[in-house]
């Protein structure tokens, strides 16, 4: 088995980006564009991955772990100059490596596959993943001699008007004998009209020491697509929009818009739910088998497990459990667990709070810190009185208890299984089982008060005179 190593290059700041971020860490359907490029590299059982870090480093570095070794170009000096950098890592090893930008977010791990695999049928010491673009301009072009052998890569704005026209470009991608890259490498000048040492100048290097170098044309342009503006940055992401939303359908979820339902790359979705135009799954969210997650809801990083409803709400680091519903218009914040056939309504904001089995958080109501127990009531417009200003406090309420609409319950307090508190109660002390806590000011009716209010006695006044 011939050894396969790569290398990302994630050197360079990404200046038309016009970006704090550095290029390589815009997302593309949540995740950074610099770790597609891995994540699809690592598929293909490397044997060494070394990346070239330069501009934000230590964010890359940060980002990527420890699933690449790390070189670091601390001038960018071109693509040649930066694949040179990993010379010390790799420079001595028999092989074949793997080049790729980390500004190419589209490539699939099946392309780099059948490019070693090209690359090892054609014995060659380099080749060179190319793509026909209908608009080339930006790319390094291919040129050919009469006999279609790879001659060398001119970059856009070397090029002259004939070598312009052409239409193959360098994808960016390569596979190289690792030792010969390296040999070649020592050779490259910067005498270009960027002053730069480019990478794509070994080309020509190999064929004038009569090497065999080969191109590998790939048959979908889109995949290849290099990110070096936020125009582009939107046509990959919408590339990889659909190629997401593709899988998901194949899968058996069905998606009512596809080209307006935005799902990230790792987010997991059973068969037989049904999501409706304009959600937004993000992060590591999970759904379960036979869900209905509505119109225009968000969810981030929660678990949703199956049979669950979802209707216009925006759920972050929560779990639904089987068969519970929200919405529409309800939060739920992080820690929210709402427990099975769980009800939560409209308008409910839910923070560090389980939600027990079957129970009925219907309308307008904050619950934070607090563990519900199964078959609860709690009715319209109750707060879970939790902050004092400087700490959070816990509140339990036990199950089969009923808690009136428009009630404060003051944290901490403890209501036991099977209470009840009366509609409109400020609760401040614990109640016990089977009995009812009524905290709320009398009622008092003063007798013909209404005719002493300064409005009615006008309009009172008003109708006799009538
Ligand atoms: C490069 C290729 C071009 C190809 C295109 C495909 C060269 C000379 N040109 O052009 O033929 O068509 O990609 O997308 O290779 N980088 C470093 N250090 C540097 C310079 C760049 O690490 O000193 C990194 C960048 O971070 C980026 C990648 O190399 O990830 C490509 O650099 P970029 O400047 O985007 O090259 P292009 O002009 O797109
Ligand atoms: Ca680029």
């Amino acid at each position: 088995m011939t050894a396969k190593y790569a290398i990302i290059l994630a050197a360079g700041q990404g200046t038309r980006m016009k970006s704090k971020l550095y290029k390589v860490l815009h997302p593309v359907c949540g995740k950074p564009m610099v770790e597609h490029v891995l994540t699809q590299i690592e598929k293909n059982d490397m044997d060494e991955i070394v990346t070239v870090v330069g501009h934000g480093a230590q964010k890359v570095e940060e980002t990527l772990g420890t699933r690449t070794k790390y070189t670091l170009q601390a001038e960018q000096l071109g693509t040649g100059h930066a694949v040179l950098q990993a010379e010390s890592l790799l420079g001595d090893r028999d092989g074949m490596t793997l080049i790729a930008c980390g500004d190419t977010p589209l490539f699939t791990a099946k392309t780099f596959s059948e490019l070693f695999e090209y690359h090892k049928s054609k014995g060659a010491v380099a080749t060179v993943l190319t793509a026909k673009a209908e608009n080339p301009f930006g790319y390094g072009r291919i040129i050919r001699n009469e006999l279609g052998i790879v001659e060398k890569i001119v970059e856009q704005k070397d090029t002259n008007k004939e070598e312009a026209a052409v239409k193959e470009i360098n994808t960016g991608v390569y596979c190289f004998d690792n030792k010969e890259l390296f040999h070649a490498l020592h050779k490259i000048s910067n005498d270009n009209s960027q002053g730069e040492y480019y990478l794509t100048d070994v080309m020509e290097i190999f064929q004038q020491e009569g090497k065999v170098v080969a191109a590998y044309r790939m048959k979908d342009f889109s995949e290849s697509m290099g990110v070096n503006d936020r125009i582009a940055l939107s046509k990959a992401t919408a590339v990889m929009r659909m190629r997401i939303n593709e899988e998901h359908m194949r899968n058996g979820v069905t998606l009512i818009d596809p080209q307006n339902t935005y799902i990230d790359t790792d987010v997991k979705i059973g068969s037989d739910t049904v999501i409706e135009p304009g959600v937004q799954l993000k992060g590591h969210t999970v759904i379960g088998n036979d869900c209905f997650i509505g119109a225009h809801s968000e969810i981030l990083d929660s678990v949703i497990e199956d049979n669950v409803t979802v209707t216009a709400s925006y759920l972050e680091e929560a779990i639904m459990h089987k068969e519970s519903n929200i919405g529409p218009y309800s939060h739920l914040r992080p820690q929210a667990d709402i427990g099975e056939a769980a009800h939560i309504g409209n308008f409910v904001e839910v923070k560090k709070a389980h939600i027990g089995k079957n129970t009925k958080v219907g309308h307008l109501t904050y619950v934070g810190d607090a563990t519900l127990g199964k078959e609860i009531n709690v009715g319209c417009g109750t707060i879970f009185v939790n902050y004092d200003g400087i700490n959070k406090h816990h509140t339990n309420v036990g199950d089969y208890s009923f808690i009136g609409s428009g009630s404060n319950i003051i944290a901490p307090v403890e209501i036991s299984d099977h209470a009840y508190v009366a509609a409109g109660s400020t609760i401040t002390d614990d109640i016990s089982s089977h009995d009812m806590a009524i905290a709320r000011g009398r009622q008092v009716n003063k007798k013909g008060y209404f005719d002493h209010y300064p409005v009615a006695k006008a309009a009172i006044e008003a109708e006799k005179k009538q």
